[in-house]
């Protein structure tokens, strides 16, 4: 199939974990807007990513809303076997989901580290691993991708900003870090392509607080260098591109779409 740059994804078939809202939902819309199939992977409640497949469909799209909780190894596996159950195989994957439990480390409980390493650190683990099983028994298919697949691992500014009161998310973005790394090192010789992406302030659920009243937004400005809250379309164009054969030679490495707040703006003045 000919290269197509205004559909990079076209005849791909994709799965987004967490993908019923924030970041995840702009992902599975755009990769379906950019000619692939997508699996729209939501925890418990079903609406959001049935609705979202329903308009994928009517735009002509390919879409599948899938139930697991990412932290759980036998969701994951059946997941991705619904997954490929319904396309016949896979060729992006991208763990996404994540949530945060909050707390001042003294009080953290061990629930509140467990849930968050559970579902931001092991889910990408399952979910990863699954992929890589999969794109080895299926192999590379030149006329769909030159890789024999993609791993897009959905970080955080996070896997290098360090956090106070948030411990255990940015231990779960720091791990994810080195796994996207090592895990990028040891599939390179079989085709397959391992990238993360690190989402600075982006207007979701995750962080509505620290955006939604002007006051929280101007403080929050103080951190992003570029002047302006980001949106999950941001994050999706860069997804794109990283699932896409256009950044073939790319494995290994993170896209920072921070509007600068990886570059210590604090030392804008002083230092
Ligand atoms: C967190 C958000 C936060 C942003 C920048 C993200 O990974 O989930 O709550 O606003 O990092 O600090």
């Amino acid at each position: 199939m000919p290269f197509d740059p205004s559909r990079p994804l076209q005849g791909q078939k994709a799965l987004v974990t967490g993908a019923a809202s924030g970041i995840g939902a702009a992902i599975a819309r755009r990769f379906a807007q950019a000619g692939a199939a997508v699996g729209i992977n939501y925890r418990s409640d079903p609406g959001p990513a049935e609705e979202m497949a329903q308009e994928i469909r009517r735009e002509g799209g390919e879409a599948l809303p899938v139930k697991a909780d990412v932290s759980k190894e036998t969701d994951v596996r059946d997941m991705v076997a619904e997954f490929l159950e319904a396309f016949g195989r896979i060729d992006i994957v991208v763990p996404n989901a994540g949530i945060q439990k909050d707390a001042p480390f003294a009080d953290m409980t061990l629930e509140q580290w467990e849930a968050v390493i559970g579902v931001n650190l092991t889910g990408q683990f399952l979910t990863a691993r699954e992929a890589v099983r999969h794109f080895l028994k299926q192999g590379a298919d030149p006329n769909v991708s030159r890789a024999t697949g993609k791993i897009i691992v959905v970080s955080s500014v996070h896997q290098l900003i360090p956090w106070a009161g948030h411990v255990n998310y940015a231990a779960s973005k720091g791990g994810s870090m080195l796994m996207m790394k090592s895990l990028a090192q040891e599939v390179a010789d079989k085709g397959i392509r391992v990238n993360g992406i690190a989402p600075g302030a982006i207007k979701t659920n995750i962080n509505r607080q620290a955006w939604e009243t002007p006051d929280a937004e101007q403080k929050l400005l103080k951190l992003v260098p570029y002047g302006r809250v980001g949106e999950p379309d941001d994050v999706a164009e860069a997804a794109i591109w990283l699932a896409s054969d256009a950044s073939d030679y790319v494995t290994g490495t993170t896209l920072f779409i921070d509007g600068g707040m990886s570059l210590f703006p604090g030392f804008r003045e002083g230092g």
